[in-house]
């Protein structure tokens, strides 16, 4: 059974949420929590071909770069997230699929089905931080911090319609963040939605992370990744606000 925490960081690029993962990773191991960085896309098979992909200007056909970002979730989600979670980690997960709902979904996918497929696979995760930003003012973080320029994903119109979708998500573990604050004022908010989720979690002499036996917060947790049941419980409550079609409607798998 599933015992850590997973925390999604979400945003458009040049939101900030790969700096505030880094200074929240920081803060919790100065408490003594065994925690995990990651993110999506990965680094391996999948995710090497989305990045090559990305710096070019000839986009893939959107069923293929939505089938290579799933493929790239399902390998991480396997092999690295749920055995950290199996183990009692904390994991910061620099996007997950609701990227794929807001990036994928601009591309002309229906954005809620995405979602409600990939609760039904994935489950969901136990808080997702939501970097809000103008998409100008990310573009222009983008542009000065330089390195490396992803065309195919970085295109203002484009990044309008994505962000639109990531504000008009409304499930219940997502807390939304006001990234066009200073990085100090940022990191404050991140600090105190995590403290909400892991409050009630203390690190033990093996090193590893542990649920106080006390904490509510435990009781609170919807995360279905290891308990199916509760997986369809979750799916009825989560629900897109802005003319999305009911999540709870028959998931085709
Ligand atoms: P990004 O987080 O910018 O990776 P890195 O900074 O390590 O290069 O992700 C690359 C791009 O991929 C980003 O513009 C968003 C896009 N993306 C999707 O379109 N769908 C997805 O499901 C994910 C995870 C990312």
């Amino acid at each position: 059974m599933k015992r850590g925490i997973l925390i999604v960081f979400e945003g458009i690029d040049g939101s900030g949420k790969s700096t505030q993962l880094r200074r929240a990773a920081a803060a919790l191991r100065e408490r003594g929590l065994d925690i995990l960085e990651t993110g999506e896309p990965t680094k391996g098979t999948w995710g090497r071909k989305i990045r090559e992909m990305a710096r070019t200007t000839d986009r893939v056909p959107r069923e293929t770069e939505l089938a290579w970002f799933i493929k790239d979730r399902r390998e991480h989600m396997r092999d690295t997230v749920l055995p950290a979670l199996e183990a009692g980690r904390i994991v910061l997960c620099d996007r997950s699929y609701f990227s794929t709902v807001a990036y994928q979904g601009a591309r002309g996918f229906d954005p809620a089905q995405l979602l409600a497929d990939a609760r039904a696979e994935f489950g969901h995760p136990d808080l997702v931080l939501f970097f809000d930003i103008d998409p100008e003012q990310g573009l222009a973080r983008v542009a000065a911090r330089g390195g490396q320029h992803e065309p195919v994903f970085e295109e203002l119109n484009y990044l309008e319609r994505v962000a639109e979708i990531f504000r008009g998500l409304a499930v219940p573990e997502l807390v939304r963040i006001d990234a066009g604050k200073s990085e100090d004022e940022v990191a404050a908010a991140v600090r105190a939605a995590i403290d909400g989720i892991v409050g009630g979690v203390r690190s033990t002499d093996s090193g590893r992370t542990r649920r106080h036996p006390r904490s509510e917060v435990g009781k609170r947790r919807l995360c279905a990744f290891s308990r199916p049941g509760l997986r369809r419980s979750s799916l009825l409550r989560a629900r897109l606000q802005i003319g999305f079609d009911d999540l709870t409607r028959p998931s085709h798998r």
